[in-house]
């Protein structure tokens, strides 16, 4: 066992973040792998790739990992997705194979509360979706609006609306800040509403975390430079100002012309009776 490299890894993850553990070895069909979370087995390849475990298939059952957990078929990479509190701890690899490796990730995990940044901007105004930190050189940094991809920066290369419908939704008005990795909207139109969710990828020598920043956006119209200068409630107003009016003009005409006809009425009977007197006379 005088080959057995052993190494300590300290990883920091706050709650709901993402993390990758590296093995960095690559596969054969020889090595096998084991992931241990202190004492329990939790993920397993074998010799052949029939005999892969992970979570509550190798664990007896257990839920703590339930769906959260992968491994990479691959390189052996154990993955494990929207971290809680409870996956602090130990995490240990060992490889059976012409050169044995033991490493153990120490995970610790920042219980933030994860927080949704909420930004209401006016129609035709810019709006900026701050990345909470300086980026590192090595981080890759995604945007994503409503569950699709528009803005990316990965090392040096920057990419903005890669996709038709994003161009024609955003034309020119995204900016990416290379530096932070924030996010401008310039001339906000009222279909920038929704959810927008910050990816940010770091790779470190032995482990990679992702994590999630969201914010929602809201835009509110500018009842003035509405297309017509009217608002459609101020018209809706006018409209049934408008009918009541009528009515009240037609029920005003109405009385009128009762009145007029009761007065002509009452002026001609004494007349009619006067000419039947006359007549009878
Ligand atoms: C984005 O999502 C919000 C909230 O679900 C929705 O109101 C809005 O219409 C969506 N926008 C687009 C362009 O899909
Ligand atoms: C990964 O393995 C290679 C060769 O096996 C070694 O040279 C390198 O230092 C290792 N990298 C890390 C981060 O352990």
């Amino acid at each position: 066992a005088s080959d057995v490299a052993t190494d300590k890894v300290s990883v920091s993850v706050v709650k709901g973040d993402s993390v990758t553990f590296h093995t960095n070895a690559t596969m054969n069909q020889q090595e096998r792998f084991k992931w241990y979370f202190t004492k329990d087995l939790i993920a397993r390849i074998g010799g052949d790739l029939n005999n892969i475990c992970t979570d509550v298939k190798c664990n007896n059952d257990t839920e703590r990992f339930r769906d959260r957990l992968k491994l990479d078929h691959l390189s052996g990479d154990l993955i494990i997705t929207n971290i809680s509190t409870s996956d602090k701890g130990d995490y240990r690899l060992q490889t059976f194979s012409s050169k044995h490796i033991g490493k153990t990730f120490t995970l610790d995990v920042n219980d933030a509360p994860a927080e949704i940044k909420r930004k209401t901007v006016m129609e035709g105004e810019s709006v900026t979706l701050d990345a909470p930190k300086v980026r590192n050189l090595s981080d890759s940094v995604t945007w994503i609006f409503n569950g699709t991809r528009i803005a990316e920066i990965s090392g040096e290369l920057t990419k903005i609306c890669e996709d038709v419908q994003c161009k024609k939704r955003f034309r020119h008005r995204l900016k990416l800040d290379n530096q932070t990795g924030s996010l401008l909207i310039t001339n906000t139109k009222s279909t920038d509403h929704g959810l927008y969710q910050l990816l940010t990828k770091s790779r470190r020598n032995h482990y990679s975390t992702t994590s999630i920043k969201s914010f929602t956006v809201s835009v509110t119209r500018n009842v003035k430079k509405n297309d017509s200068g009217l608002s459609s409630g101020f018209v809706a107003g006018v409209c049934v100002v408008a009918v009541v009016l009528l009515v009240i003009a037609a029920v005003v005409a109405g009385v009128i012309y009762y009145c007029q006809r009761r007065y002509r009425k009452g002026q001609e009977i004494p007349r009619n009776r006067r000419g039947s007197r006359q007549d009878l006379i």
